[in-house]
């Protein structure tokens, strides 16, 4: 993809379905009874492998544009597959799928692509095993394929040794298999999507400080699931309005959930002109439109709580802070190296290309900002953020970029260049 710089952004835009929910909703509306209902639903790569999977698992799924009707069977409805189950990029369709797996009466393979088969397993493999779960895998479990053979599990105090919203979620759907409660505990608050949803789909699922307690509940029902734009989709378009001189945008219709909106507090930090307005509550999760103007940035250190809660926006705001003002400093950010691409190496690789002055650490970022980059020729890596981010990059570069492999951005957003032609006209 060739991207050439644009002078401004200005309108009002939506952004797809969040990635993170869209899943859940599938998972959920699947193990509940009766009819489950989601509109606004992510239509891209990684959600629609969910739903490829469930429908191997027995589950009765219909598509029709961002319209999804999952045929729910209860907790105990799904039937053993009759191929491996394959969720190609998604490392959140492998770790929640092992947790519910784990809890069936029968038993199952589970892969992806050449990127999932190097992500790490073991983490949520070693939290199901202690609930009682048989898993084998490459190595010992650390890589997939997987094999689960279904059995009987016991409820497990776990404290998690890093900050992932996936572990969290696979402990948390085998908890509804399991017997006795499930107590786990964070290090730091990562993104709560399923709590809400379980609850919401009438499971039973409580908060109390870092701790999360879920107690089995004797079934779920099918419900109305409203997804709201990503967050972490809009994110391209907040940085590009924050960078282009000139511009005011809209972005409609967005989840701001605080456990995933850290985005958005960053960019304030910075200097950013951002306005949440609208605020309300659909389907247990906030919403809200967001009002962006193009502003003055400043360099930011950002580190520690709020790691999580922008965890796959490290990317763009890598890009932005390449035209603040001063030094960005990220840390406690290690997580990155195991995402779809190591993105501190990824980043710091291809933003240097176009001329940014950022060094690598062992768990982040420094970035010098430069006010200026040039058009090069970079790699995605096949990681839809890191194409996304770059693109935002050269939309204030002085000459055109050309991103390799940029076809990943149908992972979770498969109109982006679409959308982000429309401000050229
Ligand atoms: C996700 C959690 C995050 C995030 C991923 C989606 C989820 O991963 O990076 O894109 O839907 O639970 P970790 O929880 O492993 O950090």
């Amino acid at each position: 993809m060739i991207i050439s710089p644009i002078e401004t952004v200005k309108g009002t835009i939506t952004v797809p379905g969040d990635k993170s929910i869209s899943h859940r909703a599938i998972m959920l509306g699947a193990i509940s009874e009766g009819i489950t209902e989601i509109t606004g639903f992510l239509m891209g790569e990684d959600c629609l492998a969910t739903a490829d999977c469930f429908k191997k698992l027995g589950i009765k799924i219909e598509t029709s544009k961002d319209k999804v009707i999952v045929h729910g069977k209860g907790l105990m409805g799904l039937s053993a597959p009759s191929s491996i189950l394959d969720v190609g990029n998604s490392g959140t369709t492998i770790r929640l799928l092992t947790g519910i797996l784990a809890g069936q009466n029968f038993s199952s393979s589970i892969t992806g692509d050449a990127s999932i088969q190097k992500r790490p397993m073991l983490r949520v493999i070693n939290p199901l095993r202690k609930m009682g779960a048989y898993i084998e895998g490459i190595d010992d479990g650390k890589y997939c394929p997987l094999h689960i053979k279904g059995s009987a599990l016991n409820g497990i105090n776990y404290k998690l040794p890093v900050a992932s919203a996936q572990v969290k979620s696979a402990i948390l759907f085998a908890s509804l298999y399991a017997k006795g409660k499930t107590t786990i505990v964070e290090p730091r608050a990562s993104r709560d999507h399923t709590e809400i949803m379980v609850n919401y789909f009438g499971g039973n699922i409580l908060r109390n400080k870092n701790e999360i307690i879920s107690s089995p509940v004797k079934k779920l029902t099918g419900q109305l699931v409203e997804v709201p734009g990503d967050i972490s989709s809009a994110a391209y378009f907040i940085a590009a309005a924050l960078i282009l001189p000139n511009s005011e945008l809209l972005i409609q219709n967005v989840g701001i959930n605080p456990t995933r909106s850290g985005i958005i507090t960053v960019f304030k930090q910075m200097g950013g002109n951002i306005e949440l307005i609208n605020n309300r509550i659909q389907s247990g999760e906030v919403v809200a439109d967001i009002l962006i103007r193009s502003s003055k940035l400043r360099g930011v250190e950002i580190k520690g709580d709020i790691i999580p809660k922008l965890i796959d926006e490290i990317p763009v705001i890598a890009a932005v802070a390449c035209y603040a003002k001063g030094t960005t400093i990220i840390k406690d950010a290690a997580e990155l190296k195991v995402k779809e691409s190591n993105r501190i190496k990824t980043m710091t690789s291809e933003l240097n290309k176009m001329g940014a002055k950022i060094t690598e650490t062992e768990n982040g970022m420094i970035i010098e900002g430069t006010n200026k980059l040039t058009g090069a020729t970079v790699e995605s890596y096949h990681d839809h953020r890191v194409a996304m981010s770059l693109a935002i990059a050269a939309l204030r570069a002085d000459k055109e970029t050309t991103i390799l492999n940029s076809n990943c951005v149908n992972i979770s957003f498969p109109d982006f260049f679409s959308l982000l032609e429309n401000f050229n006209r």
